[in-house]
């Protein structure tokens, strides 16, 4: 699946953001189907967040339909600043009727090597599955970071090659601290993956990322399904695109 989606502004990119999310469950729902979403950390996602704790997405969701997993958490506790958990927690899980037990957090409380085990864990219960299978996520959000790292897969580092593990402890970003991601083998194993992105300090690894050579950058190495990934960009990070790109692909991918 491929597409580049432009919106205004970053509120507009929030909006077809819940807009995908409700498309994605809706349809499963109506089939009886449960879906498994993977949630992007970072600050671009919080907007989507606030948008889907209010009218009309709050009571029109079937939340008892949607099961809710981190594409990475810093290790460290919920109530903690920098917890992606806990950022959720505060916009999104403490407003909707999501039971708990459909939104298990990665344990950044505890050492990163068992918080990665256990979190491996929880997806192996959830999808009723053990390595070498690879867990199906029915749709992922992804940011990207301005060294083109996205979840907390670092330029240059080893966690790129990991072609078992589902889940690893890793160390880097900003904050630098230990880390928890899903890794590559499970990102491209999604059904459905879009990057949200936003802001004029994204135009350029947004460029880089798309248009510039092949350089391994995690954000480059993310093609779900052996497809491109799609992209939800607003105006600012979408404005070093060349002019082709951003117009001949400015529709919406998701009908
Ligand atoms: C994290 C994220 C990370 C993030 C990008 C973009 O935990 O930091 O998962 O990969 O998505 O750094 O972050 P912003 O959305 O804050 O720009």
């Amino acid at each position: 699946m491929d597409g580049l989606i432009i919106e205004q502004s970053a509120a507009g990119v929030h909006k077809k953001g819940a807009e995908i999310l409700r498309h994605v469950v809706r349809e499963r729902s109506v089939r009886g189907e449960t879906t498994a979403i993977a949630l992007s950390g970072g600050s671009t996602p919080l907007g989507m967040y606030r948008l889907l704790a209010r009218e009309p997405y709050r009571s029109e969701l079937p939340w008892n339909d949607v099961h809710l997993f981190w594409v990475d958490e810093r290790c460290v506790p919920p109530d903690h600043p920098a917890s992606n958990y806990g950022a959720a927690r505060r916009e999104l899980l403490d407003r909707v009727a999501l039971p708990p037990s459909h939104v298990p957090p990665m344990a950044g409380e505890l050492a990163p090597l068992a918080g990665a085990v256990r979190y491996g864990d929880e997806i192996g219960e959830f999808f009723h599955m053990a390595p070498p299978e690879i867990p199906t996520f029915d749709l992922v959000f992804l940011g990207v970071g301005n060294d083109g790292h996205t979840a907390s897969l670092f330029p240059g580092q080893i966690s790129l090659d990991e072609r078992k593990k589902w889940v690893i402890a890793v160390k880097g970003g900003n904050p630098n601290v230990h880390r928890l991601t899903l890794t590559l083998l499970v990102l491209n194993q999604a059904q459905k993956l879009v990057f949200m992105v936003s802001g004029r300090e994204k135009a350029e690894i947004v460029q880089r990322v798309l248009q510039g050579p092949r350089e391994n950058l995690p954000a480059q190495l993310i093609r779900p399904s052996g497809e491109t990934p799609s992209w939800l960009l607003d105006r600012e990070a979408a404005r070093l695109l060349n002019e082709k790109r951003r117009n001949g692909d400015e529709h919406d991918t998701f009908e």
